[in-house]
């Protein structure tokens, strides 16, 4: 992945995954979203960076987040943006993936943000490229979403510097979470050495298995909690799920749910982040969500910085 990810001289060529991304790759990026949300003075001045490229989102499944924020990001560095229109698109013909890919290759483009519900396929676009375009994973299935796990490590940076201190919840459904995989990459990375995974057994995903490996399995939420400094909750991905994996939500909630109740055991000031969609009062109490320790509007936020500076770092120098 690295070679597809990455030039010779360590630049991006796409992004695709978080996994084993270099430290200075990563620093770079979280270092030049902090310097477009200072040159833009926060998103009010656009800069000119990309004037003249061309970014297509293909967006195979449901986003809010994602989609506008990198449509705004290319927006507000001076590229044109398509929001490709899967459902009045030829992919209702029959047109496949690939064929889709090459036929918009063919009018130029530098960049395809892509979310997809199977992992996988922005690395498959990566490797058939008839172009030099940028891959940009927005989303695949429940493998990564690079630019989430980016903006989480930004917004947390900018609150808590000494990473390697850090204790870290990670709560919910971890089993079919792309979030979860590349926060848990990225915060590795940066030095994050206590991170506490917890879920219903049926929602956890193998032990020993890729990201999580060095990560502790706690099965109390209380547990997990105590003592922590952030706290990021995760949506129950029902789309992903074969059958009912919980009992019900009224029960989830009493076992899983971030109350103020739970909150009070971690560290003061402990911070709540969950990269949204929200199911309220399912994963999170409103007075959690809405409260004084709570970054899920400043997560959204920065999310524009963090792809401003990945577009930035992806396109400006071809
Ligand atoms: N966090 C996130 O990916 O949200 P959207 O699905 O709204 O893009």
């Amino acid at each position: 992945m690295q070679n597809l990810q990455l030039t010779a001289d360590v630049r991006l060529r796409h992004l695709i995954t978080l996994a084993g991304l270099p430290r200075a790759v990563v620093e770079r990026l979280l270092d030049r979203a902090e310097a477009m949300r200072r040159d833009s003075d926060g998103g009010a001045r656009p800069l000119d960076l990309l004037a003249g490229r061309t970014l297509i989102n293909l967006f195979f499944e449901p986003s809010t987040r994602t989609r506008t924020s990198f449509d705004l990001a290319a927006q507000r560095l001076g590229a044109l943006v398509i929001n490709f229109d899967i459902e009045r698109s030829s992919t209702v013909k029959g047109e496949s993936l690939l064929d889709t890919i090459h036929t918009l290759e063919a009018m130029h483009c530098d960049a395809f943000v892509v979310r997809h519900k199977e992992s996988g396929t922005p690395e498959t676009i990566a490797r058939n490229l008839r172009s030099d375009a940028a891959v940009l994973n927005a989303g695949d299935g429940s493998h990564a979403h690079p630019t989430q796990g980016l903006l989480d490590a930004f917004t947390l940076r900018r609150r808590i510097e000494d990473f390697p201190r850090l204790s870290v919840v990670i709560c919910g459904d971890i089993l079919h979470s792309r979030v979860a995989r590349s926060d848990v990459d990225v915060l590795r990375t940066l030095g994050v050495r206590d991170l506490r995974l917890c879920a219903p057994p049926e929602l956890l995903p193998e032990s020993n298995s890729g990201a999580f490996a060095q990560c502790s399995f706690v099965s109390s939420l209380d547990e997990a909690v105590a003592g922590c400094d952030a706290v990021i909750m995760l949506r129950l991905q029902k789309e992903r799920m074969e059958a009912a994996a919980i009992p019900s939500e009224a029960d989830y909630f009493a076992r899983y749910g971030l109350t103020r109740a739970r909150l009070a055991r971690a560290k003061p000031g402990c911070v709540v982040m969950h990269p949204g969609p929200i199911n309220r009062n399912v994963e999170i109490a409103d007075d959690v969500a809405d409260g004084a320790q709570s970054l899920i509007l400043e997560q959204v936020a920065n999310g524009v910085f963090a792809r401003m500076a990945v577009l930035a770092e992806l396109l400006e120098r071809r």
